[in-house]
C-alpha cells in the first residue's frame, strides 16, 4: 500500500465508490502517513521556513536510520504548523512525549467529489457585468484537483495579459507549457509525477472556472456552441492532489503553496465526510487562506438527497450545492400504449422504431438483474429488443449499455432509483439509450406488467434550451443542516452542476469520436468552479472586498425562483426545494457584484465563534495557529457570527442576535426591513429602518426570535429578513429547527 490516500472528487461520472472514505492503513512494515500537528513556537524565534523545518525535524525519532530524509513527506507553513511523515505507531507514541507536540493521526483517504452556463447565469459578452468585470482580468484562481491537460484549446492564452507582479508560483511542466492562462502548475502526488491530468476532472473544473473561449465545442454534435469559463480572463494556477482519489497530505501541501504563490480564489471540488474543523484539512487550509484575503469555494458533496450529508461546512468557506441548467439533450420513449416519456441522452445516433420491450429485473432470484449486469442478461432473451435497466448496483451507466449491446439488445432505457429522483445524465452511450426519472421508470414497469407484448420506440430531439423548471436542485446535491455547526446555514448557495459541458482530457466512452475533447458531467464538483469564477469576477471589480464580503454579496442576492418564476424545485421528488437543499438560492452574478449592503466578518471574529463551539483551547489553536485562551475571548453562539443568513434552534427562546451591515451601495440610502417569519416563530428586528449617509458606513441591528405559540407540526421551517432600498434588496434566509436533527435518518 502506498502512502497516498484519498479524498474524493465530487463528480458523478461513475456513481459507485464515490462515498468511500477511509484512513490510510499501515503498509507491510507497519509505517503509514501521519498528519502531525505541532504547537506554534512560543516566541517568534523561528524566522524562516528553514527554521520551521528544523523545528519539525526535532520531533522525529532520534534513532532514525539513513532513510530519515524520506520520512517527512511535506512540511507545512501556512495551512497548519506541522508536517506529514511516514511513521510507525511506536514512533508516534514517542513523539507524544515531546513538548510542543499537539496531535498525530493517519492521513485520511477522501473520495473525489460549458458552452451555455455563462448565458444561463445572465453573463453576456457585449453588455452588463461580464464585460464590466473585464471577464475576471487580473485575478488568479487556484484549482486544487487532478491536474490539467495544458494544450487543450480552453487553456489558450490568446488575449490574456501576463500574470500580475505578485505571482510567485511555479510551473512543474517543462518551460514552454505554462502560458498567460495557466500561469502555474504543480503536483504534490510524488516527486516523479507531473501536473498532467489523467482523469479529466481537473481539466473540466479549471476550464469551468476560467477557460478561454472555444468556438464549436460540442459533445458528439450535441450542446454545440462556444465553450467558455465563468471568468475567461482570469489566470489559472493548477495544484494536482488527486488521481482517482486525493491524498490529504498533498491537499495540505497544495493549499500551503497556493497561499504563498499569491492566488486570489481557491476552487476545491473535493472533500471527505464532516469532521471537527480542527481535524478537517480543507477547513484548516481555507482558514489560513481566508486570513490572507483568499476566497475559498468548495463543493458541498454528492450525498443527497439524504439529510446532514454536507462536506466543507466551515463558515469561512463558500459551500456550493448543484442545480440544473435549462439545456436538455432531449429524448423521448413512446410506449406501445402511446404514452410518451421524456428523458435525456448524450448519444443520439438514430431514432429507434417500435421494438419489443423487456425488463430483466423481474427475476426474484437474481438481485443483479434489475441493474443489467452481464451475468444477468443471458437469463432473458433480449436479442433485438429495448431493455429497461435501473441505475446503480455498482455498475456504471455506460457499462450497462455495453452489457445490453453485448447480449444482443438494440437499445436501453435507464431508469433512476427513488433517491436519484428526476436527475438524469446524458451520457455518451454505446448504443441508442435514454435516461429517465424514477417516476417514469415506474410507469414503464406498470405498462410492462399490463401488456402481453410490450413494445416501445425512442425518438431523439437534440439540444433543447429554455427549460422553465431550471434551475432545480440535483437529487445528488448534499443537504444540510450542517453536521458540525448546525447554527450556520449550509449549503450557502447553489449553482450549475448538472450536465455541464467543459474541457476533457481524452475522448470519452464512445471512442470512435477522437475529437471528443469536451465532456458533459455532473456533480457539486461542477458547481463549485462556477462560483469560483463568479468570485473572480467580483474580485476584479471589488479588489478590496474580504472573502466574507464577497460571500455575503452572493448569498443576499441569490434567486429563489426558476425561469418559470416559480419557487426552485428539488429534483429528488419534484417538490419545492427546502432551505437545506438550496441555502440562499441560485447564484445571480450580476446582482452579487452590486449588493448594496454586505455582512463582513473580520478573521478574529471566527475565534469567538470557535470558542463558542466549545472547542478546547488547543483545538482552536490548531485552526488559528496561535495560542488561544477561550476564557479570555468573547465566546459567541454560532448564530451570533455576522453571517448573511440565520440557522437557529427553537430550544431557548427568545434568542437575540446582532448583525452589522456595511454600505457598499448608494452613499446616501435608506433601507427598510421586510420580515417573512418562519412558521411557528415571531421575528422582531430593531431598528426597522437603516439610514446611511456615506459609503462603507456600518450600522447594526438586532433580531429577536420568539415562539409564536402553538405546536408546530414540521421539523423545520424557513423565512427571511430582507432590507430594501430604492435600488437594492438584501435578503437573509432564516432556518429554524424544531427538533434535534441528529435523530433523523440520513
Ligand atoms: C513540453 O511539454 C509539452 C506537453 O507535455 C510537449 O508537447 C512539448 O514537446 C514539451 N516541450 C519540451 C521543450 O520539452
Ligand atoms: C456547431 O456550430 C457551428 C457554428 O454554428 C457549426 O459551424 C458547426 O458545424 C456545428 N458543429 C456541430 C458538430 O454541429
Ligand atoms: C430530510 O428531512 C426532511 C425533513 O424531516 C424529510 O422530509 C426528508 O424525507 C428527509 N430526507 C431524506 C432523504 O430522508
Ligand atoms: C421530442 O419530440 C417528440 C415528437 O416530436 C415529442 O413528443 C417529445 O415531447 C419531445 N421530447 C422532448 C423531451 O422534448
Ligand atoms: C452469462 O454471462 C456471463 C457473463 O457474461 C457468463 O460468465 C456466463 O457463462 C453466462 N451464462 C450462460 C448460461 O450463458
Ligand atoms: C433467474 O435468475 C436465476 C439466477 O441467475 C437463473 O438461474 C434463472 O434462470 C432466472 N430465471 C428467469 C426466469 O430468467
Ligand atoms: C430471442 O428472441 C428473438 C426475437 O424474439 C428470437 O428470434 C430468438 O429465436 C430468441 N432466441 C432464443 C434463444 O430464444
Ligand atoms: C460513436 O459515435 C459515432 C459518431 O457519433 C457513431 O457514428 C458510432 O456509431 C458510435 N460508436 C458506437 C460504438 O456506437
Ligand atoms: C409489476 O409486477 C411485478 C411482479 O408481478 C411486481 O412486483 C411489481 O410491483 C409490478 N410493478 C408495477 C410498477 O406495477
Ligand atoms: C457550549 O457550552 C455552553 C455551556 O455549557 C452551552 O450553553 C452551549 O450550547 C454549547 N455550545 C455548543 C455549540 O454546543
Ligand atoms: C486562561 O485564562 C483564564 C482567565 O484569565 C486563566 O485563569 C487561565 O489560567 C488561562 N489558561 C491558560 C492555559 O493560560
Ligand atoms: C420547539 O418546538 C417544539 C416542536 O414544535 C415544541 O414542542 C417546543 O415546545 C418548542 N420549544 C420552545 C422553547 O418553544
Amino acid at each position: 500500500m502506498s502512502h497516498k490516500s484519498v479524498l474524493a472528487l465530487f463528480c458523478i461520472v461513475s456513481v459507485h465508490s464515490l462515498y468511500a472514505f477511509a484512513f490510510d492503513s499501515p503498509d507491510e512494515t507497519g509505517f503509514q502517513t501521519y498528519i502531525v500537528h505541532i504547537e506554534p513556537p512560543v516566541s517568534q524565534i523561528l524566522a524562516s521556513f528553514d527554521d520551521l523545518d528544523n523545528y519539525y525535524s526535532s520531533f522525529l525519532p532520534s534513532t532514525l536510520n539513513s532513510d530519515e530524509a524520506l520520512r517527512i513527506i511535506h512540511s507545512y507553513h501556512n495551512v497548519m504548523k506541522g508536517f506529514s511523515a511516514k511513521l510507525s505507531a511506536e514512533e508516534v507514541k514517542e513523539m507524544e512525549k515531546i513538548e510542543g507536540f499537539l496531535s498525530a493521526r493517519p492521513e485520511k483517504v477522501l473520495p473525489m467529489h460549458t458552452t451555455h452556463t455563462p448565458d444561463f447565469l445572465g453573463l453576456h459578452q457585449d453588455f452588463g457585468f461580464w464585460r464590466d468585470s473585464n471577464f475576471g482580468e487580473g485575478v488568479i484562481i487556484g484549482v486544487i484537483d487532478s491536474g490539467v491537460i495544458p494544450d487543450h484549446p480552453s487553456f489558450s492564452d490568446v488575449g490574456m495579459p501576463p500574470p500580475p507582479a505578485k505571482w510567485k508560483g511555479k510551473c512543474d511542466f517543462n518551460l514552454t507549457t505554462c502560458n498567460n492562462k495557466i500561469i502555474g502548475a504543480r503536483t504534490f502526488m510524488s516527486s516523479i509525477d507531473t501536473p498532467l491530468d489523467s482523469v479529466g476532472h481537473g481539466t473540466h473544473t479549471a476550464s469551468t472556472a476560467a477557460g478561454n473561449f472555444v468556438q464549436g465545442a460540442n459533445f458528439f454534435g450535441l450542446a454545440n456552441g462556444t465553450a467558455v469559463g465563468i471568468a475567461p480572463r482570469a489566470h489559472l494556477a493548477i495544484y494536482k492532489v488527486c488521481s482517482i482519489s486525493c491524498s490529504e497530505s498533498a491537499i495540505i501541501a497544495a493549499m500551503d503553496a497556493a497561499i504563498d504563490d499569491g492566488v486570489d480564489v481557491l476552487s476545491i471540488s473535493l472533500g471527505g465526510s464532516s469532521d471537527g474543523f480542527y481535524d478537517d484539512s480543507i477547513a484548516l487550509g481555507a482558514y489560513s487562506a481566508m486570513e490572507r484575503g483568499i476566497f475559498v469555494s468548495c463543493s458541498a458533496g454528492n450525498s443527497g438527497p439524504f439529510n446532514r450529508t454536507l462536506s466543507n461546512e466551515a463558515p469561512w468557506i463558500l459551500t456550493v450545492g448543484a442545480s440544473t441548467i435549462d439545456r436538455k439533450l432531449a429524448a423521448s420513449v413512446t410506449l406501445g400504449n402511446n404514452e410518451i416519456i421524456n428523458g435525456q441522452s448524450g448519444f443520439q445516433p438514430f431514432d429507434v422504431s417500435l421494438l419489443p420491450l423487456v425488463y430483466p429485473g423481474n427475476n426474484a432470484t437474481d438481485s443483479d438483474a434489475p441493474f443489467c449486469f452481464p451475468s444477468s442478461l443471458n437469463n432473458t432473451n433480449i436479442t433485438g429488443k429495448i431493455v429497461l435497466c435501473e441505475v446503480g448496483g455498482g455498475l456504471g451507466r455506460v457499462a450497462k449499455g455495453q452489457a445490453v449491446k453485448d447480449a444482443g439488445g438494440l437499445a436501453m432505457i435507464l431508469m433512476n432509483t427513488p433517491s436519484r429522483g428526476y436527475t438524469v445524465a446524458p451520457d455518451a452511450h454505446v448504443l441508442p439509450a435514454i435516461h429517465v426519472a424514477f417516476e417514469f421508470g415506474q410507469k414503464i414497469k406498470a405498462y410492462l406488467n399490463s401488456s402481453v407484448s410490450p413494445s416501445a420506440s425512442i425518438t431523439y430531439n437534440g439540444t433543447i434550451i429554455g427549460d422553465r423548471q431550471a434551475p432545480a436542485v440535483a437529487s445528488f446535491s448534499s443537504r444540510g443542516p450542517s453536521f458540525i455547526s448546525p447554527g450556520i446555514l449550509k449549503p450557502d448557495i447553489i449553482g450549475p452542476g448538472v450536465n455541464i459541458l467543459a474541457a476533457w482530457s481524452e475522448s470519452v466512452e464512445n471512442n470512435t469520436n477522437t475529437n471528443a475533447n469536451f465532456n458533459i458531467i455532473s456533480g457539486t464538483s461542477m458547481s463549485c468552479p462556477h462560483l469560483s469564477g463568479v468570485a473572480a469576477l467580483i474580485k476584479s471589480v471589488r479588489p478590496d472586498w474580504s472573502p466574507a464580503a464577497i460571500k455575503s454579496a452572493m448569498i443576499t442576492t441569490a434567486n429563489q425562483l426558476n425561469l418559470g418564476n416559480l419557487p426552485i424545485e428539488d429534483e429528488w421528488q419534484l417538490q419545492q426545494a427546502n432551505i437545506f437543499a438550496i441555502g440562499a438560492g441560485h447564484v445571480n452574478p450580476s446582482k452579487a457584484s452590486n449588493p448594496g449592503l454586505v455582512y463582513d466578518i473580520e478573521p478574529k471574529e471566527y475565534i469567538s465563534y470557535l470558542c463558542g463551539l466549545n472547542y478546547t483551547n488547543r483545538k482552536v489553536g490548531v485552526i488559528v495557529q496561535r495560542r488561544v485562551n477561550c476564557s479570555e475571548e468573547s465566546n459567541i453562539p454560532e448564530a451570533q457570527l455576522n453571517y448573511p443568513s440565520f440557522s437557529i434552534r427553537n430550544r431557548t427562546i427568545p434568542q437575540t442576535y446582532t448583525r452589522t451591515v456595511t454600505n457598499v451601495g448608494d452613499p446616501v440610502s435608506t433601507y427598510i426591513v421586510e420580515i417573512v417569519p418562519p412558521a411557528g416563530i415571531d421575528v422582531k428586528v430593531e431598528p426597522t429602518t437603516l439610514i446611511f449617509s456615506e459609503l462603507n458606513q456600518k450600522l447594526t441591528y438586532q433580531v429577536t426570535f420568539t415562539s409564536s405559540g402553538g405546536v408546530v407540526s414540521t421539523i423545520f421551517s424557513e423565512g427571511y429578513i430582507q432590507w430594501t432600498s430604492i435600488n437594492y434588496s438584501v435578503r437573509s434566509p432564516i432556518a429554524v429547527r424544531f427538533i434535534d436533527f441528529s435523530s433523523l435518518r440520513f
